[in-house]
């Protein structure tokens, strides 16, 4: 998302050196969406990709539908969801065609929409199944009653939705309780939350709470957040966002930094700004 476009601008041959970095990371998924870039970027991906001379088959491509986004290459109107079994096909295919792959490693819905219905959806997960299109299939932002009206019809393998210690609603209100019961896959997007966007009373709160771990942990604050995310019981999976090769490396390091249980807590007390009951 932050690649193309919608963020650093990134040239062909510099998203091929970033993928290169990854990969040395020890980073082989990547995470995309029809629209990200206006419907641009992975189409630049694919190109980049290509140029790297890396096997496609040590890499894992993550991409997502149904969002109806006003581009110049859309004759939309108004922003929408479309989730109809054509509509999800069609955008798989063209998914494939951008990232100049035969197959699709996960392929997600993007976000929910009131007008899905769960036969339509099954019949299009069955067929990009069967026909090789995709490995494996499954949801973005679906809340727990909306991913059992999906999984009363086809199998789930991941929901991507917002979680870090700025939105962490989803410990609390069931959603990760109910991916965990089902053997969902929780996927986190925007894992460091508004620490470094936005200029809140949490987000100062926070940055001067996290400095004294910083010494304890010996790490950036970055890998704490991520970090505090990778304790929870879940497994969820950071999709993380920066470009900066630096910050990139110091995300994976975080796999290893285990935060001790107060810690953790401490950072949930900082971003509420009160203790918890
Ligand atoms: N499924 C969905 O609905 C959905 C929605 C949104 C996003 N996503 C996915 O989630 C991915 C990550 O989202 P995100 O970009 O919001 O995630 P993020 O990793 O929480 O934030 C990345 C941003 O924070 C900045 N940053 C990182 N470390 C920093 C530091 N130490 N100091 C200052 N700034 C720092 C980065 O800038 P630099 O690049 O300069 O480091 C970048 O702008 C997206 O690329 C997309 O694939 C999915």
């Amino acid at each position: 998302m932050t690649w193309g476009s919608w963020g650093k601008n990134l040239s062909v041959s510099e998203m091929s050196r970033l993928i290169h970095h990854c990969f040395d990371n020890g980073i082989d998924s990547f995470d995309h969406a029809d629209i990200y870039g206006g419907y641009t970027t992975e189409q630049e991906f694919g190109k980049a990709f290509k140029a790297t001379g890396l096997s496609r088959d040590k890499m894992k491509w993550i991409t997502k539908c149904g969002i109806q986004y006003i581009a110049e290459s859309r004759n939309n109107h108004v922003k929408h969801y479309d989730l109809s079994k054509d509509y999800i096909i069609r955008s798989a295919e063209e998914s494939l065609k951008n990232l100049q792959t035969d197959h699709i490693d996960l392929f997600l819905l993007h976000r929910p929409s009131p007008l899905m219905h769960p036969d339509e959806i099954a019949a299009a997960a069955a067929h990009l199944k069967v026909s090789g299109k995709i490995r494996e299939f499954g949801l973005s932002n679906f809340s727990p009653s909306q991913s059992d009206l999906v999984m009363s019809k086809t199998t789930i393998y991941a929901n991507q939705i917002q979680f870090s210690l700025t939105h962490a609603e989803s410990m609390w209100n069931g959603d990760l309780d109910y991916m965990m019961l089902n053997n969902i896959v929780p996927m986190a997007w925007s894992p460091l939350g508004s620490v470094f966007k936005e200029n809140t009373p949490q987000s100062e709160r926070l940055k001067r709470s996290l400095f004294k771990f910083i010494e304890k942990y010996r790490g950036t604050a970055d890998q704490l957040l991520l970090a505090w995310i990778l304790k929870h019981p879940s497994g969820i999976l950071p999709v993380i966002g920066t470009t900066n090769p630096e910050r990139i490396s110091n995300s994976v390091k975080a796999i290893d930094m285990k935060l001790e249980t107060e810690d953790w807590f401490e950072m949930v007390q900082e971003s509420q700004g009160h203790r918890v009951p």
